[in-house]
């Protein structure tokens, strides 16, 4: 299980909570096989094999979730409506990166084209700055999203670059929903 390395002692402490609530037996067998298979030999059949499911009952309003998934940290939010509104609000001319960066959704980078459902609640985003590659800390940042402090880049409540050097939206993976408390990444 990854545990976010944010300086921000709040943050931290937040992530660590939903670490420690929401993800007893959240990974299941697709992670714990994980490491044994990529060192036998990485292929494309084991991509389509490390698929996790991930328990979000736990997570409250406001407040993120950081697994990790195929060596990367994923951020899982279940956002506000004042983070949604934030983010659906915004005139798509602003942003730098005008592509959704969705695994499961090509289009623009409107925010009905990044959350994960129809009311917005859940963005799940690999957590990698497009930068270089520091993860970004929640919470933070002009624009009340996540804020990169590598070389500060600022990313929306959408996870969409803003300002600072990193040019494109953080990335989503492939996710699905398994029922209402689970899903699924890959
Ligand atoms: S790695 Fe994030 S701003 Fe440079």
């Amino acid at each position: 299980m990854f545990v976010s390395t944010d300086s921000d002692p709040q943050g931290t402490r937040r992530d660590f909570l939903y670490v420690a609530t929401a993800a007893t037996g959240a990974v299941a067998g697709g992670a714990a096989v994980w490491p044994l298979i990529n060192q036998m030999n990485p292929s494309a059949d084991v991509q389509a094999l490390s698929s996790i499911e991930v328990d979000i009952s736990g997570i409250e309003l406001g407040t993120q979730l950081t697994v990790k998934y195929l060596g990367k940290p994923v951020f899982i939010r279940r956002r506000t409506e004042d983070e949604i509104k934030a983010a659906r609000d915004l005139d798509l001319s602003e942003l730098r990166d005008g592509d959704s960066r969705n695994a499961n959704i090509a289009g623009d980078a409107s925010d009905a084209n990044r959350a994960m459902d129809e009311s917005g609640e859940w963005l799940v985003m690999i957590g990698v700055c497009t930068h270089l590659g520091c993860v970004p800390l929640g919470d933070a940042g002009d624009f009340d999203g996540w804020f990169c402090p590598c070389h500060g880049s600022h990313y929306d409540t959408s996870g969409r670059i803003r300002k600072g050097p990193a040019p494109t939206n953080l990335p989503i993976p492939l996710t699905s929903f398994i029922d209402d408390t689970t899903i699924k990444l890959g």
